[in-house]
């Protein structure tokens, strides 16, 4: 147990049955074109499952990221992307609230959860870990067993009626059931790095959440394990909210719906991450509005 998480935010979702049957966004969507980051697009995406309006958010008094405002959609996937420091990862942690477990980080401004002010007095940021779960860069199972890493996040939540079963579901819905079944009472660890992230992804799933935050989720991985946890981040979208930040631009364009560039910017003397688009993704890769975005996504930047 020497692993064991600080706080639920790295445990969480339900099953996968139905698996998605909805239309391609950008086969459909006549929204108007997005200039800029004060987003029309953001103003078509009705009923929103984040809407994150003028969030700034500092380090002990220094900026690091200036006033975004965007809408998340449900149950699609959507792409962070953009150099290194441009606060991908520090928004990412704002919209579940894990960087108020860093001393020192203020966030301001608002983000909505379902029409719901998550950083209002009254809500416990526990529960906000529950429902927005996050899986790590770095695939971290606690020392224990298979088993007990999907079951650990329910029993801390009191969630403990057919918990065989809520197992069983997760890992299923983590397409890593039939790899693992024989062997549940195996430590996590000794999984392959592939199995270790999709071990994850079914502890965050195992808490029912509706929004799992990714951050480079891929980028410790293989190949072969990069297009598994692919396939399986469209296979979970049909039921959940997904946010990804990647550096890999081909897997932005590969499985996201929509992609938000952030970029750095020098705000007295200041380097400050920005969001400077957000449009569908198959708009980004292909008719960016902004000369920043072109340059990046064409390997001419960061
Ligand atoms: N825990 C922290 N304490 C102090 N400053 C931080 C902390 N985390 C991030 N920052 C600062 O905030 C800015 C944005 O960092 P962030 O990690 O969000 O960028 P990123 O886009 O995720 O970068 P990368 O692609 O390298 O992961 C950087 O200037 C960074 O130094
Ligand atoms: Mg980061």
């Amino acid at each position: 147990m020497t692993d064991a998480p600080k706080t639920t935010a790295d445990t969480q979702v339900d099953t996968v049955d139905a698996r998605s049957t909805r239309p391609d966004p950008a086969a459909h969507d006549t929204s108007p074109r997005l200039v800029g980051a004060d987003s029309e697009l953001s103003a078509t995406i009705t009923d929103p499952v984040f809407e994150v309006t003028d969030v700034a958010v500092s380090y002990s008094g220094t900026p690091a990221l200036k006033e975004v405002s965007l809408r998340v959609p449900k149950h699609e996937i959507t792409a962070l992307i953009g150099p290194s420091g441009c606060g991908k990862s520090t928004m990412l942690r704002s919209l579940n609230r894990m960087n108020d477990l860093i001393d020192g980080c203020e966030v301001t401004g608002s983000i909505t959860y379902h029409g719901e002010n998550i950083y209002a007095e009254d809500v416990d940021p526990a529960e906000v870990r529950r429902r927005i779960g996050m899986v790590f860069q770095k695939p971290n199972p606690f020392a224990i067993s298979i088993y007990d890493n999907v079951a650990f996040g329910p029993r801390l939540h009191g969630m403990t009626k057919n918990l065989d079963d809520r197992v069983e579901r997760s890992l299923r819905s983590a397409a890593l059931w039939d790899e693992v079944k024989d062997k549940l009472g195996q430590p996590g660890v000794a999984l392959s790095g592939g199995q270790q992230q999709r071990l994850c992804i079914a502890r965050a799933i195992a808490l029912e959440p509706d929004v799992i935050l990714m951050d480079e989720p891929c980028s410790a991985l293989d190949p072969i394990a990069t297009l598994a946890i692919e396939d399986l981040m469209r296979e979970l979208r049909g039921d959940y909210s997904i946010v990804i930040v990647t550096h890999n631009m081909q897997q932005a364009a590969r499985v996201s719906d929509r992609t938000a560039f952030f970029s750095v910017d020098m705000d007295n003397g200041v380097r400050v991450g920005e969001l400077v688009e957000y449009d569908l993704t198959q708009r980004v890769f292909t008719q960016a509005s902004d000369d920043r975005t072109e340059a990046y996504i064409t390997g001419r930047f960061g």
